[in-house]
């Protein structure tokens, strides 16, 4: 129970498919309370889901793009819950057709709103947090990206420069936070089968891929990530800020 007494906020849930859920999940059973956050046209269906971890709350916050949806959100979350100790960002966008184009055709307009979604909407839930005074002492902060910011991967593209953006605010981020004692890190999750890795072309094929020549020859599940994510909340991993973690079954490490 490496969680009790803590309270998690975790932002980004959809389905059961979701890494947030998994995510969910794991800080519950390891004894936290847990608040979780959806989009609106997902609130009946992830309302549904909270009944397998009793005692979780759930808000819609709306789009991230709009800074006066996340300071609804965290404000309703701080009158109802107070001081929190986690806050998982688990939320990431792309137009549609940015993932299925070659990447040298992707359009101001799209790549903006990939930036915006997937990597400029942490900075502004960090920083509201922080000025509503919601962070407990200790507070830990987690992000969720992917290889695909490291390496060029097909199908990935404005994604992985997305996801390239949110890394370098996680380290920027831990500056800013460590002055009052507060964590980031972000987790490096291999691929999953969620709502959003179906926009990404070929999708199952980078998860053959991941079986074939990670050194652990397997997908990673939902709950391993969600565990990790555990981790990184709890203070078993204080010494670690401005990290990312991979959590990939070793995919990253492999060369030929
Ligand atoms: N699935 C993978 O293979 C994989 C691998 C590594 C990292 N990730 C990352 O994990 C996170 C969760 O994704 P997932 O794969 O579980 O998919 P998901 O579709 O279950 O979750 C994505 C979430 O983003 C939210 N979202 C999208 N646009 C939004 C907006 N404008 N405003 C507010 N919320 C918005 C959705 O409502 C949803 O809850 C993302 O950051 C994703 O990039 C996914």
């Amino acid at each position: 129970m490496i969680l009790k007494g803590k309270k998690v906020v975790i932002m980004g849930v959809r389905n059961k498919w979701s890494i947030a859920w998994g995510a969910a999940k794991s800080a519950y059973e390891q004894g936290a309370e847990v608040i979780c956050t959806c989009s609106e046209d997902s609130i009946e269906k992830v309302q549904e889901l909270v009944k397998e971890i009793p005692g979780t709350s759930v808000y819609v916050c709306g789009d991230v793009s709009k800074d006066e949806n996340i300071d609804k959100c965290l404000e309703e979350i701080k009158k109802n819950h107070g001081k929190i100790d986690g806050l998982l960002h688990a939320i990431a966008h792309a137009n549609t057709e940015d993932l299925r184009n070659d990447f040298i055709l992707t359009s101001r307009e799209g790549y903006a709103h990939a930036q915006d979604v997937s990597s400029y909407s942490l900075i502004a839930i960090v920083r509201m947090a922080r000025e509503k005074e919601m962070l407990n002492e200790g507070a830990s902060i987690v992000a969720y990206t992917y290889y695909g910011s490291e390496k060029a991967i097909v199908g990935y593209n404005v994604m992985g420069v997305a996801k390239a953006a949110l890394e370098a605010s996680i380290r920027y981020l831990s500056k800013d936070l460590g002055v009052d004692g507060y964590r980031i890190n972000g987790i490096s999750a291999g691929p999953i089968k969620t709502l959003s890795a179906k926009g990404i072309k070929d999708f199952s094929s980078i998860l053959d891929v991941v079986e074939e020549r990670a050194p652990l020859h397997r997908n990673v599940t939902i709950k391993e990530v969600g565990d990790s994510t555990a981790f990184l909340f709890s203070n078993m991993s204080s010494a670690i800020t401005g990290e990312i973690i991979h959590v990939d079954n070793g995919f990253s490490v492999v060369g030929v």
